[in-house]
Formats: C-alpha cells, structure tokens, sequence
C-alpha cells in the first residue's frame, strides 16, 4: 500500500499510521500498523510531533469495512458518541496529569490532587454502571502508555470497586488520588527498563521494583493524604508477606491500597501489551481465582470477581474451540464457566473443563 507524511494537523482519527511514531528523545510515541484515535493525536500534540507517515488507503474498501453490520460490541462502543465523549475526558485528564507531573518533578511545588480526582469523578458520573466504565475503558486501551493511562486506569476501576464494596464518598475520593498517584515512581525508573518489550532480567526487575519507595520519595513532601503517599509504597505488598518492597503481611498493608493492588493487578493483566495482546477478563478473573486468594484481600477480592463475572450476562463471546455463544447463566460455583446459549443449544462450561471463554466479543 502506498503511503504518504502528512502534518499532525491533518491527521484525523481512523488513518493508518506507517511508520512508528517517536518524539526527540526516541521514546515510542505511537506504533505502526495501528490506527489513529483522537487520544493518540493529543498524545502527539503533546510530544511536539509535527509529522507522521500513514497509508493511503483506498476509501471504498475502507468504507465497505465499516459498513459491515455484522460489527462487534466493542467496535460498536467505539463508533458510538458516548465513547468519543469518554475518551475525550479520559485524554484531557491523562494529558493534565502527565503536564502537572512533568512539571512538579521538574520544577517541584505542589499537585492539584482534587482537581485531578475531580476530573476521574466526571468520567465516572457520565457512564451508565459501573461495567460500562470497563467497557468503554476497554476501548481506549493503548499500549504506549505506561504511567499515565494506566495510572487513570486503576484509579477508576478502584473507584468502581469501592462504590462495589460500599465505601463512603470520602474513601472513594481518597481512592481516586490514591490510584492517580500510586505508579508515580515509574518516571523516575530508567526508560529502557520502563519501556522494554518483554520479560525483564533479574537485575532490572530489581530496578523496575524500586518505583515504589522511588514513588514514596516523590510524595512524601508533597500535599497529599497519608494514605496516598502508602498506596504508592505499599501496591505491591501481599496479603502472605510475598510482595515488596516490605514483604509486610495483611493486617500491615493500608486498607485502601488493597483495593488499589487489586485494581492494578487487574488492569495490568487486561492491557494490551507490545509483545501480548489484551487479555479477556475471564483470564484475569480465572488467575484472581486460582492465585489471588492468599494474595489479596479476601472480601474485596470476591467482591471483584463477582462483580466483574455477572456484569458480563448477555455478553456475546467467543469459546478456545472458536463457538460463538452468549452468556446466559452465571455459575456461583466458578465465575469463569457460566452457561452459554448458542442458537438453540445450551453449554456448560462447568462441566466442560477444557472449553473457555477466549474472547469476548
Ligand atoms: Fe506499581
């Protein structure tokens, strides 16, 4: 296919970017062979990029593409204007944050933490329930982005889940900051190691895990709640002693910063990676089952694997042996197996051990 540089200011969102985009310092701003949403745009804007290549597509085929009606869920979501709304406010507050970060760890002074938490809680209010914050979340997924999004990530999924659990506004608030701020040591680890595609050695996961007290460090002078500065020190700790940097147990691990460890095991595991692609959420959940137990708080864990599994009654998916099905009755006993309907006949994934859900779709 032919391809053609173009300005930024001509780039629209849909075109398919040829080359891969970085800024002046060489870090991978946006990859080949994707497509451009409005996020990546702003992203570009922000990292002074004033040209990229794309191809030239022949607009017939493209169009013929999308007008399939035969579209997924999540392609519909992404069309839809509640998800141009969604990612709009996402992008603005990601870009806010990474502007204000830069600038504190630059400059140093203060961080407008509410107006910040302020921004999350406008996102959160203009979805419907609580699953279409993970749907539409699913949509702007994009794997360049290590702190920042992420960051956002986890501050909204824990959101959700603390309104799951029952907790107060306040805690929720605190939630928020606390999920904003948690990785905030990882612009302080080097970007090579940051940024690496694929499975680090020891020694740089020795590096990689000092985000935390590095995090710790950035905070502890700074105006924010206590517990914020421990969620940044404490995401990683363990409910058994495994975790770090303290190896502390259970009863010495900060009750919001549970929720967030869960919150970040979980948007981590379901990202899209450079070297992966996404994992389904009944992956992450069936890993939370098998392994999180011990790990993890026991109720906020359950509460988030319940939660999660019954949200997707109705979803379509698609099963490791490439059935297409719907969802049609949750299994209590493994949130993983439900029932599924596929046409007139019914399947049990609970009593067929080897069929799971891959996909959904
Ligand atoms: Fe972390």
């Amino acid at each position: 296919m032919d391809t053609k540089r173009i300005r930024l200011s001509d780039a629209t969102a849909g075109m398919l970017v040829a080359e891969d985009v970085v800024n002046d310092v060489g870090q991978l701003i946006f990859p080949a062979e994707a497509r451009l949403t409005d996020k990546a745009i702003a992203r570009m804007q922000f990292h002074s990029i004033h040209y990229l290549r794309i191809y030239l597509e022949d607009e017939g085929e493209h169009k013929e593409e999308s007008d399939v009606d035969d579209l997924s869920y999540f392609e519909k979501l992404r069309e839809s204007e509640e998800f141009n709304d969604f990612n709009e406010q996402f992008s603005n507050v990601a870009l806010t944050f990474e502007q204000e970060m830069m600038r504190v760890l630059k400059e140093g002074g203060d961080t407008d933490s509410q107006s910040l938490s302020n921004g999350v809680k406008k996102i959160l209010s203009s979805c419907r329930s609580g699953i279409q914050v993970f749907d539409l979340l699913h949509c702007t997924r994009s794997y360049d982005e290590v702190v920042f999004a992420h960051s956002l990530n986890v501050a909204i999924i824990s959101a959700v889940l603390g309104g799951w659990l029952g907790f107060s506004m306040e805690d929720i608030d605190m939630l928020i900051q606390c999920g904003i701020y948690h990785d905030i040591g990882k612009l302080a680890v080097p970007k090579e190691i940051l940024e690496k595609p694929g499975a680090l050695t020891p020694d740089e996961y020795a590096v990689m895990r000092t985000h935390t007290t590095l995090g710790y460090g950035i905070l502890k002078d700074m105006n924010l709640d206590r517990r914020v500065k421990l969620a940044a020190m404490m995401h990683h700790e363990r409910c058994d002693g495994t975790g770090y940097p303290l190896g502390v147990k259970e009863n010495q691990i900060e009750r919001l910063t549970k929720v967030i460890a869960i919150a970040d095991v979980y948007e981590a595991m379901t990202a899209p990676r450079k070297y992966r692609k996404a994992r389904c959420p009944f992956e992450a959940i069936k890993m939370f089952e098998s392994s999180g137990l011990a790990l993890f708080d026991t109720k906020y864990l359950m509460t988030f694997i319940e939660h999660m599994a019954s949200c997707y009654m109705g979803y379509r998916v698609r099963l490791n042996d490439g059935t297409i099905g719907t969802i049609v009755y949750m299994n209590k006993q493994d949130n993983t197996k439900p029932m599924i309907q596929v046409g007139s006949q019914y399947i049990d994934l609970f009593r067929n051990p080897k069929v799971y859900i891959e996909e959904i779709l």
